[in-house]
């Protein structure tokens, strides 16, 4: 199942040339690329970087801390925290192609010395018992069948009080999710949990809840306003269109849907292990 998910995510082996020759016609000049120039693309989850900055400013973190970024895809997250921050992240992702490109793109903006990128699953951590201050995990666990696993790793690399932020797509009371969507083409790599379910995982994996946060009309926005832009001017150069591939219009229409039918929800869950 691992590989049906990774392959899902990188029908394209070569990300960080391709993403590098759609900056440069986009008309970025490579020796002043910022990770704003980055955002469209590698901030893969829904409210992109405004979400992420959400998430961080519940997390405690300076430019002591150690933070791991479990599922972290091309590493925006993860830039924009030691960007933000001065902390230092390690991102673990499952799929490889994600994790070069990550290291690649962190170099071009002067970040490779702050952020670091290895391959692994969010369910058999590589990481030592309380190696990490905080850690935090975006549009990850709609992938993975076993949370419980996954939860509990995280609960076991975080330091006691440390923070964990969760920020998630949850199956919503609207009916079943309409696909193809970003995370998947079909049901079977697909694995939505409640909200309520949510909280039991969180808990049963040994963390204190102190704060839920639902965003689903902000969620509902940020589509509406993506899916209005393509259609008057195409799909901007360097999108998510770059790795999802043809298929990503109709993703973009159908999570319109799913979000406006609350068929999904967003929620975010900060957590004290
Ligand atoms: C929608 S992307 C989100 C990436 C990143 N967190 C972000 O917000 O930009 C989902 C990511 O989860 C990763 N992933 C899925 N299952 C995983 C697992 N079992 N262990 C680690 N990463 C996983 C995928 O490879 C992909 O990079």
């Amino acid at each position: 199942m691992a590989d049906r998910v990774a392959s899902h995510y990188s029908e394209n082996l070569e990300l960080a040339g391709v993403i590098a020759n759609h900056l440069r016609s986009a008309g970025k000049d490579f020796p002043k690329l910022t990770t704003t120039d980055l955002a469209t693309v590698d901030e893969f989850h829904i409210r992109g970087r405004k979400a992420t900055l959400e998430l961080a400013e519940k997390m405690n973190l300076d430019a002591n801390s150690y933070v791991l970024d479990i599922g972290s895809g091309l590493g925006g997250p993860a830039r924009t925290l030691a960007e933000t921050y001065g902390c230092h992240v390690t991102g673990i992702d499952l799929t490889q192609a994600f994790c070069d490109a990550a290291a690649a793109m962190s170099d071009w903006v002067g970040l490779g010395e702050r952020v670091s990128f290895r391959q692994g699953d969010a369910t058999n951590l590589p990481f030592a018992t309380n190696q990490f201050d905080a850690a935090m995990t975006i549009h990850v666990a709609m992938n993975i069948a076993a949370k419980d696993k996954m939860y509990m790793e995280a609960h076991r690399v975080i330091k006691p009080n440390g923070i964990f932020a969760v920020y998630d797509v949850l199956q919503g009371e609207g009916g079943e999710v309409l696909y193809p969507v970003p995370w998947a083409r079909e049901p079977l790599i697909s694995h939505l949990v409640t909200p309520d379910d949510m909280k039991s995982l969180l808990v049963g994996a040994g963390f204190k809840l102190l704060e839920v946060q639902d965003s689903t009309e902000d969620s509902q926005a940020f589509f509406e306003r993506m899916t209005a832009q393509m259609a008057k001017t195409g799909s901007p150069l360097v999108a998510w269109r770059l790795f999802l591939g043809d298929d990503f219009p109709a993703m973009a229409r159908n999570q319109v849907r799913n979000v406006t039918e609350r068929r999904i929800r967003t929620v975010s869950f900060i957590c004290v292990a």
